[in-house]
C-alpha cells in the first residue's frame, strides 16, 4: 500500500536514523528521566496482570475501536508519546489499511516498537522523534489521533494540547487520556505514603521514586476547570465527551506484593470492580475534536 503522499512530504525534510525519523531539535527536560529510565516500557508491562496497563487496556481497546471503525482506508491515526507502542502495535495488526505515525522523544522506545514488528507491517508505520509539543511540525496529518498518559508526565501539559491541535485535520477526533488525580491519591495511601498525600493536595504534583531515587514529577489536575471548559477558544479544541478507566481492580492488584497477588485474590478484585459503589478513576479520558484552523 503506498504511503499517504503527505507523510512522504514530510518524512523527505527529517533525517533518517535505523529507520526512525528526526528533526534537529533538543530532547525537552520532560521526557529526559524516561530517556535515563530505559523507556516506558508500557506495551511490555501491561501483557502482566500484576501491571495497571494490563487492565485498563481493555477500555482502551473498545475507545480505539470506536475512533478507528468509520475511518476510510489510508487515513492517518497519530499515536502521540507512543512509547513502546502499546497502541501503534495494536493498530498495525487490527486495521490493515491504516497509516500510524508514532512519535515520542524517547528513540529507545521507538526502536523497540519498530523492531518488535514484522517487517510487512513497518510500511504502514512512520517512527518520529519529537516532543507532543512540537506536533505542528508534521501539519494537518492526523485523521485522527491517540495521547494515551503523556500530557501529565510533560512539564507544560498545555502544550501537549497545543500540539495535538495543530496536527489534526479540521473534523478529526483525538482520545487523550490522563492518569486520574483520585488514582494517585489512592496509590499513596495504599502505599501509607502521607508525604506523597500531602504534596498531592497541597502542590498538585505525585513525586515518583524509583529505589529512593526521585524520577518524576506528575503533574496532577493541570487544567482548573474553567480552562476546560474553554478548550475552543485556548486550542481550537471541542470536548466532545469524557470517558473514566475504573481504577479499582488495577489499583488494588497494583499494591498487593509478589507473595500476596494470586489470581484467585485479583478475580476477587476484579469482581469488586464491577460494584459500582467503588467508581475510583484510575485514567480520564478525554475525547476532543478540531473545531478551528484560525487558532
Ligand atoms: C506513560 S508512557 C505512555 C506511553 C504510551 N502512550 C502508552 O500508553 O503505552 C509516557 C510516554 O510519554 C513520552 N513523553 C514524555 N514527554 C514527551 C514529550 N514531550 N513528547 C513526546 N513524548 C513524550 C515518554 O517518553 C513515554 O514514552
Amino acid at each position: 500500500m503506498p504511503k499517504h503522499s503527505s507523510i512522504l512530504e514530510l518524512t523527505n525534510t527529517l533525517s533518517v536514523i535505523d529507520g526512525i525519523y528526526y528533526p534537529q531539535g533538543d530532547i525537552p527536560s520532560d521526557a529526559s528521566s524516561f530517556l535515563e529510565g530505559g523507556g516506558c516500557k508500557q506495551r511490555i508491562r501491561s501483557l502482566s496482570p500484576r501491571s495497571a496497563g494490563y487492565y485498563d487496556w481493555k477500555m482502551y481497546e473498545l475507545w480505539i475501536k470506536e475512533l478507528l471503525d468509520s475511518l476510510p482506508a489510508n487515513a492517518v491515526v497519530v499515536d502521540a508519546g507512543c512509547g513502546d507502542g502499546r497502541a501503534s502495535h495494536w493498530i498495525l495488526h487490527n486495521y490493515p489499511n491504516l497509516h500510524v505515525v508514532a512519535i515520542d522523544t524517547n528513540y529507545e522506545d521507538l526502536h523497540r516498537l519498530l523492531s518488535d514488528l514484522q517487517p510487512t507491517m513497518r510500511d504502514r508505520l512512520t517512527p518520529i522523534c519529537i516532543s507532543v509539543s512540537e506536533l505542528d511540525m508534521l501539519g494537518r496529518i492526523a485523521d485522527a489521533l491517540l495521547c494515551l498518559e503523556v500530557l501529565n508526565v510533560m512539564d507544560v501539559p498545555a502544550g501537549g494540547y497545543s500540539g495535538i491541535a495543530s496536527c489534526l485535520k479540521i473534523g478529526g477526533v483525538a482520545v487523550v487520556s490522563t492518569i486520574a488525580a483520585e488514582s494517585y491519591v489512592v496509590h499513596a495511601l495504599l502505599n501509607h505514603d502521607f508525604e506523597q498525600v500531602q504534596r498531592l493536595l497541597h502542590e498538585g504534583v505525585y513525586v515518583d521514586s524509583v529505589r529512593g531515587q526521585n524520577t518524576h514529577e506528575f503533574v496532577v489536575q493541570f487544567l482548573t476547570r474553567s480552562q476546560r471548559n474553554d478548550m475552543r477558544s485556548m486550542f481550537g479544541l471541542e470536548l466532545l465527551r469524557a470517558d473514566s478507566v475504573s481504577g479499582v481492580a488495577a489499583l488494588l492488584i497494583h499494591s498487593m506484593n509478589d507473595a500476596e497477588a494470586d489470581l484467585e485474590k485479583a478475580a476477587v478484585i476484579l469482581d469488586v470492580d464491577s460494584w459500582r459503589h467503588l467508581n475510583i478513576p484510575r485514567v480520564d479520558v478525554e475525547w476532543l475534536s478540531c473545531s478551528d484552523s484560525s487558532i
